[in-house]
């Protein structure tokens, strides 16, 4: 079984030595807990696949701890990466690029593509730094199920496959990095997250490019980023999405309401919906903030927490 192990020198140094193993490690950073790989190791990046029960074919994002690592990983460092990195790095936004021939294809999941992100938790750079090289980490909960936020939720969920729990308390911001994907001079928003849409488009027309890029929406195209569609960070109990609280009929059953500030509601939502599981709760109302900025990210893993159930 994991053990929750404080982020102290000897913490960090143990976790660097599991993942120079090849082992794998839970990780905190800013959105959500990380499952993370020694990046270079195909073992442990195909360990992260059973582990999570992930199909090989859903790429990884590759954890990086400055954006001069940015170059291990493209050679075609164009003027929309700098910009978004320079702005936005270290911090919650992911950035797909074309791949240098170096990068493991069991990361890209066969792709000639690759999300690279740097976070901003402190605890995330000092493993990136010690281990000398990056960490590919998807979020650290078996495929499909609600992403953790602390490290207690890691332990539940995959306790018995990992011995290290980086303890982090919980994630600032809640839900997954924005991704983005700039292989062509349009950056194409593939999932919302805290760097919201209008940040982005404001950051790309700031820089005076002769044909000023424009963020274009491809959240509903699931060639693009695969494993984004349909039912996912679903809890098992049933949601039933309103608009507003003004006329929710709930009866007995619980109402999760995400209307009020947004950071709070992002913040929250994952514990919450696991809290429900936790209750043995059979059918919850949710009350879903306005689409605007990171109203846009929470609506988004509402309506998948939702889908298809
Ligand atoms: O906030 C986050 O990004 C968290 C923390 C741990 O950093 N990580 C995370 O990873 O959310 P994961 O694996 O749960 O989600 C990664 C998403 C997947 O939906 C995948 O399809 C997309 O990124 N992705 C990764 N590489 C891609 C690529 N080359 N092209 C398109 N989509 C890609
Ligand atoms: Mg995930």
């Amino acid at each position: 079984m994991a053990r929750i192990v404080q982020p102290d020198d000897l913490g960090i140094a143990a976790a660097v030595d599991a993942l120079r193993r090849g082992e794998l490690i839970g990780l905190p950073t800013e959105t959500v807990y990380g499952l993370a790989a020694d990046a270079t190791s195909d073992a442990a990046v195909q360990r992260v696949f059973s582990v999570k029960g992930r199909p090989a074919t859903h790429p990884l994002i590759v954890h990086i701890a400055d954006a001069d690592g940015l170059e291990t990983f493209t050679k075609q460092l164009t003027p929309n990466l700098r910009a978004l990195a320079d702005a936005f790095w270290p911090g919650p936004l992911t950035m797909i690029v074309r791949a240098n021939q170096s990068v493991s294809r069991r990361v890209t999941g066969g792709r000639d593509t690759v999300a690279v992100r740097c976070p901003s938790h402190s605890v995330a750079h000092a493993v990136i730094r010690r281990l000398g090289h990056a960490i590919a980490a998807p979020s650290a909960n078996r495929f499909g199920a609600v992403s953790p936020t602390t490290a207690q939720h890691v332990v539940a969920d995959l306790g018995a496959d990992i011995d290290i729990v980086l303890d982090g308390g919980e994630c600032h911001v809640g839900v997954e990095s924005t991704i983005v994907d700039c292989t062509s001079n349009d950056v194409v928003l593939l999932r919302p997250g805290a760097v919201t849409a209008e940040q982005i488009d404001a950051v790309l027309r700031a820089d005076d490019h002769p044909q000023a890029p424009r963020v274009t929406d491809g959240t509903a195209s699931e060639s693009r980023a695969p494993g984004m569609l349909q039912s996912h960070y679903a809890p098992r109990a049933r949601l039933v999405l309103h608009e507003s609280g003004d006329h929710v009929d709930a009866g007995s059953a619980p109402v999760l309401d995400f209307s009020g500030d947004l950071h709070d509601a992002a913040q929250r939502l994952y514990r919450d919906l696991r809290q429900l599981d936790a209750d043995g709760v059979a059918l919850a109302h949710i009350v879903l903030p306005p689409p605007g900025g990171l109203g846009q990210a929470i609506r988004d893993r509402l309506t998948k927490a939702a889908a298809g159930r």
